[in-house]
């Protein structure tokens, strides 16, 4: 199919699942103030539209129009907005009410330079204020819409490199209906959150689904392709190196991981980074190693990056005033640990603070 065609059906289909299929309610939908409107888009900058619902409503009700939000004790404005978090957002919002109220007589303005070059506004927003309140042709574009673009039109270039920005401005501008652009921009950030969504994409009942590349050849999960990926796995591996009497325990990993055949210390993993201190006296380690011991060292973390997973390890030593049960570790003597393997991890430790 002609990349032209398959942009008309994209912008044709999407526009004809709204009409007919979107039931996505909210309180600024079909707003034709850019006031509200924009109030509503920084509200949604950074939070989720049932979150944000309730705050844009108080707003709306306690500030109606521009000149009472510019002429607002800013106080009051930030009590307003407690628990949305970010609060440069709220700041932006008090200092561009006041510079629209003194410069434009608390007239929102109308061209679309003239907005983006508000305090608080970008791209996104200054396309979906001249869009929703004036019928201006400028397309929302944000990782939402790069989305859906990429898995419709199957574009593999990273949504984070600068080719790609580029593609993408270029293409949602194209795909923009132009005599439409308020439902067309409406329909495309709802299609996103209720059709084409980031995980379980709901694609059997998809108005675009026949001619969507990544559905057609069952890659949508591959899509939106990101050069840097932010989603490694980091875990945090804390050893409890266990002495008594000049014998250290350690055991040999079996379980088929990288690290088969390899020994360790006794393994404490974490999700989250935990101090050595807190580790010692948690339940899970209380009820292994007791309280009968001495911590006599703490190390920093030392990093392993795999390919799937970082992994930081951090050694605390303690001394045993009573030996212990531990199954599958065996007392080792101090010495004969040059002669065990050990995984890079800690070999970095052994070498560094133990073994020099
Ligand atoms: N996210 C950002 N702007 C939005 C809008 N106008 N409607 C729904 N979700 C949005």
């Amino acid at each position: 199919m002609k990349q032209r065609n398959k942009s008309k059906f994209f912008t044709e289909n999407l526009l004809k699942w709204n009409k007919e299929s979107n039931r996505r309610g909210m309180p600024w939908k079909f707003e034709k103030d850019p006031y509200k409107i924009w109030l509503s888009e920084i509200i949604l900058q950074q939070t989720r539209v049932e979150q944000g619902t309730g705050y844009y409503n108080r707003f709306v009700k306690k500030y109606p129009y521009i000149n009472k939000l510019a002429a607002a004790d800013e106080r009051e404005v930030f009590k307003l907005w407690e628990g949305l978090g970010y609060y440069s957002r709220c700041k932006n919002l008090i200092y561009t009410a006041k510079y629209i109220s003194e410069n434009y007589n608390g007239k929102f303005p109308e061209d679309y330079n003239d907005i983006l070059k508000l305090k608080g506004i970008g791209p996104y927003t200054a396309a979906a204020i001249s869009s929703f309140a004036y019928n201006q042709p400028y397309a929302v574009l944000d990782g939402n819409v790069m989305r859906i673009l990429s898995r419709f039109f199957g574009i593999s270039t990273p949504i984070d490199s600068n080719e790609g920005k580029k593609i993408f401005t270029e293409l949602a501008q194209d795909l923009l209906d132009k005599n439409n652009s308020a439902a067309y921009n409406q329909a495309i950030m709802d299609f996103g959150a209720t059709v084409c969504k980031p995980q379980l994409a709901s694609c059997k009942n998809c108005l675009l689904s026949t001619k969507c590349t990544a559905y057609k050849t069952k890659s949508v999960e591959l899509y939106p392709v990101k050069a840097k990926k932010i989603n490694k796995k980091t875990r945090w591996f804390n050893y409890i190196i266990i002495s008594y009497k000049d014998k250290i325990y350690v055991r040999k990993r079996s379980g088929g991981d990288i690290w088969q055949n390899l020994h360790d210390f006794y393994l404490m993993e974490t999700t989250e980074k935990i101090s050595i201190e807190e580790l010692v006296r948690s339940e899970p380690f209380i009820s292994v190693i007791g309280k009968q011991f001495r911590l006599t060292h703490g190390s920093d973390y030392f990093k392993q990056q795999l390919t799937h997973q970082t992994i930081y390890g951090c050694f605390a030593l303690i001394e045993l005033k009573k030996s212990i049960n531990l199954p599958g570790y065996e007392p080792v003597s101090r010495k004969s640990l040059k002669s065990l393997s050990f995984p890079k991890l800690i070999n970095s430790f052994l070498e560094k603070e133990i073994l020099q």
